[in-house]
């Protein structure tokens, strides 16, 4: 039972918080990089907002760098690192989903490190700390304000690769539900079946901890009440904060113990396809549920309990069934896609894409996987 946990320094939440950030931003520089998608923020006035407000707390010097792609690209990371090196930019501000906040995790971490991003996804190691980074999720989410990694493009290669190291953890956290309120409903599904599956996984992972195990089943029991209802009425801020809150917890959870197969697969399905993580992330689930549940079947009865699907005096072996049911269910309400092959691949693709799953998330599945299984799995959900 040993464990390390690691956080951001301070972790701010509740809504309205995203004034603290100037104050927060000023403490650890005047120069500041801030890095972000082109649309929804900037639409909504958010990006206009927070100049005001890092402005107004002293810190003067503010490069916007609205380049980050959804999959951010080795490219855009590389180009974002010379722009702030270039201007001398002392603290880095990453505003967004996942990809917004990788982007700007990246390039605050490889600023005291030279090379490409290209070159730390092939293994080389960052050895020295990089510009403080604050991170502001706008979806809820993707966990990555909290988490160690960045997930980078290699469009040459077509591969989706992790960039780690503890040097990477963001230092503050500012996590506003208010921010989320601008989320589109399609995003609303997509990046919250991304958290529910965070949550799933990490409970079942081979490297679930006590500490990952209590957040894990608050985060699926936050989000299996609040997911549907931030959906159908985006302007409802009980179910905003509480999904908000929900991705947090599983973020802090998956943070610090693992993921699984659903993430081993999601990854290299992202590289060949043009579809969002959590879309994907939400249609293997229940398959991939379905594939691990003689591993973990007293887990996933635990997890129907979470979600309020648990009935007393049945056995494990169907409560876990009702679990999964729950989830298929939960995707036909989000109108979210339920088959792989609605995505454009077809059962030709299947041997690419096992033979290109690989990483700690699949070496933390609860029942080992071999290409042949990943297959399997997929042909299920094809
Ligand atoms: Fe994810």
């Amino acid at each position: 039972m040993n464990f390390t946990l690691r956080f951001p320094t301070e972790i701010i939440f509740g809504n309205d918080t995203i004034n603290q950030i100037g104050t927060k931003a000023r403490q650890l520089g005047n120069k500041a990089f801030l890095v972000t998608g082109k649309s929804a923020m900037r639409k909504a006035g958010y990006i206009d907002k927070i100049i005001d407000i890092l402005k107004s707390a002293g810190v003067d010097d503010i490069f916007l760098y609205d380049q980050a792609e959804h999959d951010p690209s080795v490219e855009t990371v590389d180009k974002g690192v010379q722009l702030a090196k270039e201007g001398n930019y002392n603290v880095v501000i990453g505003i967004g989903g996942g990809s917004a906040m990788d982007t700007g995790k990246t390039i605050a971490s490889l600023m005291n490190n030279e090379g490409s991003a290209g070159d730390y996804q092939s293994g080389k190691e960052i050895t020295n700390p990089g510009v403080p980074f604050i991170a502001v999720p706008t979806t809820a989410g993707t966990g990555a304000e909290i988490t160690n990694n960045s997930v980078i493009t290699n469009r040459e290669k077509k591969i989706k690769q992790s960039i780690r190291s503890p040097l990477m953890i963001a230092k503050v956290a500012i996590v506003d539900p208010v921010l989320t309120k601008t989320m589109p409903p399609y995003v609303t599904a997509s990046s919250g079946m991304d958290a529910l599956t965070q949550a799933i996984e990490t409970y079942v992972s081979l490297s679930a901890n006590p500490f990952s195990d209590t957040l894990a089943l608050r985060s699926i029991s936050i989000i299996s009440q609040n997911l549907y209802k931030a959906f159908e009425n985006g302007d409802d801020m009980s179910a905003r904060e509480n999904m908000a809150m929900g991705s947090l917890f599983g973020a802090m959870a998956f943070a610090n113990s693992a993921l699984g197969a659903v993430h081993g697969l999601a990854h290299p399905i992202g590289a060949l396809f043009d579809v969002p993580h959590g879309v994907i992330c939400g249609l293997l689930l229940p398959y991939v549920m379905e594939y691990n549940l003689p591993a973990k079947t007293e887990r996933f009865a635990q997890i129907a309990k979470s979600m309020d699907q648990y009935i007393e005096g049945e056995s494990d072996e169907i409560n876990a069934h009702r679990a999964i049911e729950f989830i298929h269910n939960l995707i036909t309400k989000l109108k979210l896609p339920k088959r792989l092959s609605e995505l454009g691949i077809t059962r030709d693709d299947l041997p690419l894409i096992a033979k290109s799953a690989k990483g700690s998330s699949l070496n933390n599945n609860p029942r080992p996987t071999d290409p042949e299984s990943l297959v399997e799995i997929m042909l299920s959900a094809l």
